[in-house]
């Protein structure tokens, strides 16, 4: 009895001595690169202002390519907030309110915007799946259909970070932390331009602007705007499977298909992964 008691009492652990908070001795257990968990699976992230605010003259082609590329790819469809998520920010601020109360709120913009892009793609067997189902069960959905479609807003809902006014953890850092988690074969995020370019170039100085064709999320990190949350560059810092990810333009025709071939038609940004 005494002996079985002892064996209960002493779990073995190689960290069950040491403080967590240090990570010298943390390393050599923490350090290991993860297991991929959906090594086949591609994840797609739509803008919510860059295509789905746009309805349908930019939805029904996108819809369509997305249709034609099921054979050959299983996805994640990740949905943005656009407009209503901006006016929401707009009267919450004006109210005061705080950033954890604005986060879930304009997160429902990027769920609503799943929905409708689920329901078109539905007749090839897509259907919306909640967080939670997506943390779970995205195997069993994506054994059953080619794809699905999910909000790509992360839920730090009431967690979320106080620095800014507005959340910083939006849609592109969202569909990054889950691609990453799940060890996906790739992210394509999906907007309305080429992809990054030197300075805005819908802004004042869009005549300056130029294309970059390959860059790195560290040297982004020195330019004022991206396409993108700033907060993607913090987490590209430290990824752990995805070595790049492809910014494309979704408005122009088989650009979607040729990134998730693994071809060269927006802008790549090199996370900071490093071979091990
Ligand atoms: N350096 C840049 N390179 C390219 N586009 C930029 C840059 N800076 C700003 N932009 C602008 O970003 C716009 C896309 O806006 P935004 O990323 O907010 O939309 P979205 O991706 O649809 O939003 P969401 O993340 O809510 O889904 C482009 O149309 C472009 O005008
Ligand atoms: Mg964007």
């Amino acid at each position: 009895m005494a002996e079985t008691t002892n064996t209960i009492k002493h779990v073995a652990s190689p960290l069950a001595r040491q403080t967590l908070l240090d990570g010298d001795l943390v390393r050599p257990v923490a350090g290991v690169r993860p297991i991929r968990l959906l090594p086949w699976l591609q994840v797609v992230k739509i803008g919510g202002r860059a295509i789905m605010d746009r309805g349908a003259e930019a939805i029904l082609p996108i819809v369509e390519e997305l249709r034609k590329v099921l054979p050959e790819h299983r996805l994640l469809i990740l949905t943005g907030a656009g407009i209503r998520a901006r006016h929401l920010y707009g009267v919450g601020l004006d109210l005061g309110l705080p950033v954890g109360s604005l986060a879930p709120l304009a997160a429902s913009e990027a769920g609503q915007n799943g929905h409708i892009l689920a329901s078109l793609l539905a007749p090839e067997g897509v259907s919306y799946v909640e967080h939670p189902t997506i943390a779970s069960q995205l195997a069993i959905h994506l054994a059953a259909a080619r794809a699905v479609v999910g909000s790509a807003f992360p839920p730090y809902h009431h967690h979320e970070f106080p620095g800014s006014r507005i959340p910083v953890h939006r849609a592109d850092t969202g569909a990054f932390l889950l691609a990453d988690a799940l060890g996906a074969a790739g992210l394509t995020i999906v907007e309305d331009v080429d992809g990054v370019y030197t300075t805005d170039p819908n802004g004042v100085d869009g005549a300056k602007a130029e294309l970059l064709g390959e860059t790195s999320a560290a040297d982004l990190a020195k330019q004022e705007t991206l396409p993108f949350d700033r907060a993607l560059l913090d987490v590209m810092a430290n990824a752990r499977h995805l070595e790049r990810v492809q910014v494309v333009n979704g408005l122009v025709p088989g650009r979607i298909t040729a990134a998730l071939r693994g071809e060269h038609v927006g802008t790549i940004v090199h996370t900071g992964l490093r071979p091990l």
